[in-house]
């Protein structure tokens, strides 16, 4: 709720921030190779400070955690690159999901599930390319990939695993026969299996049925493996995609050490029925 007035305040005050800027500046958008600094004064940037940052921080900001509401922009543009490693598609890619966020077409899945999906707003479309063109140029430098709580790794359940539902663990146990049945020497189709495995692993971060510390797990365990899908999908030599989806084994071989299916507990509720 509380997100909702939030956002309600942000995107009106975008409207009338966006009534002023539309006067003040002329598209300047005629360089190809920009430096950074030129980067920093072109209208793309400034737009997307004005209408992207509002709520996108540029880079993670530790101390400031809690007021996060949507993922760096930096996190972003390194989710979609991989996929759009060509300027024009990552333009059209970011405008579509701008336009109309959903959870199809999301490459965030974990920051859908933290964040609720990105509010729909319509942006002046030359405007909105100019501000794709500006996440793709510019250089947010990096910040660390991993949290502390990634570092640490998947944590039991007070010793115990924590238990999912069995359609979680159908989709993991097809995901881990993929990894152990897939085989090519062309590295397109390394991209389009670390595709492939990655909407299957939508399902599972984007599943509104598990919450709290459970939810966060299962994060945790997710975020590990999505970097290596990533990598996957915009790997170019063949060897390393190998070692890529050999590491992805070895990460799903941990899975069961951490969850279980929870059929226990449904076949006694079945059973329950039919006594
Ligand atoms: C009112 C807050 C808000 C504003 C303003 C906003 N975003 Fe977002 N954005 C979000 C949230 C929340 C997410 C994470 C959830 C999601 O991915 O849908 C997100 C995610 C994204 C994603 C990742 C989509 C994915 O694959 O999941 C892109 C790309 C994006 N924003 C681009 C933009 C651009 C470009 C602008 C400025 C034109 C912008 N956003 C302005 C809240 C906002």
């Amino acid at each position: 709720m509380n997100k909702n007035i939030k956002y309600l305040a942000i995107i009106i005050s975008t409207v009338l921030l966006s009534c002023n800027n539309s006067k003040t500046e002329k598209a300047n958008n005629t360089g190809k190779m920009v430096a950074q600094s030129d980067i920093k004064k072109s209208e793309g940037y400034k737009l997307l400070e004005s209408k992207c940052y509002i709520c996108h921080f540029k880079t993670p900001d530790p101390a400031n955690i809690n007021q996060m509401i949507a993922p760096p922009m930096l996190r972003v543009q390194e989710h979609y690159k991989p996929s759009y490693p060509e300027k024009e598609d990552f333009i059209k890619a970011v405008m579509a999901y701008v336009n109309n966020p959903s959870e199809d077409k999301t490459l965030m899945p974990g920051a859908v599930k933290k964040f609720n999906l990105m509010p729909k707003v319509i942006y002046n479309q030359n405007e909105l390319k100019l501000i794709a063109e500006t996440i793709y140029n510019y250089e947010f430098g990096s910040a660390p990939k991993v949290r502390m709580q990634m570092l640490r790794g998947v944590q039991l359940n007070n010793g115990e695993r924590w238990k999912l539902k069995h359609e979680t663990i159908e989709i993991v146990d097809n995901i881990i026969n993929k990894l152990y049945t897939f085989k090519s020497d062309n590295i397109a189709d390394y991209s389009q299996f670390g595709k492939d495995i990655f909407e299957q692993a939508k399902f599972i971060m984007l599943d509104k049925s598990y919450t709290g510390t459970k939810f966060e797990q299962i994060h945790v365990f997710f975020n590990g493996a999505e970097k290596d899908m990533h990598s996957l999908i915009e790997e170019k030599s063949i060897d390393n995609a190998k070692k890529t989806i050999e590491d992805l084994k070895i990460k799903f071989n941990n899975f069961y050490d951490f969850f279980e299916v929870d059929s226990p507990t449904a076949n006694n509720k079945y059973s329950e029925y039919r006594n």
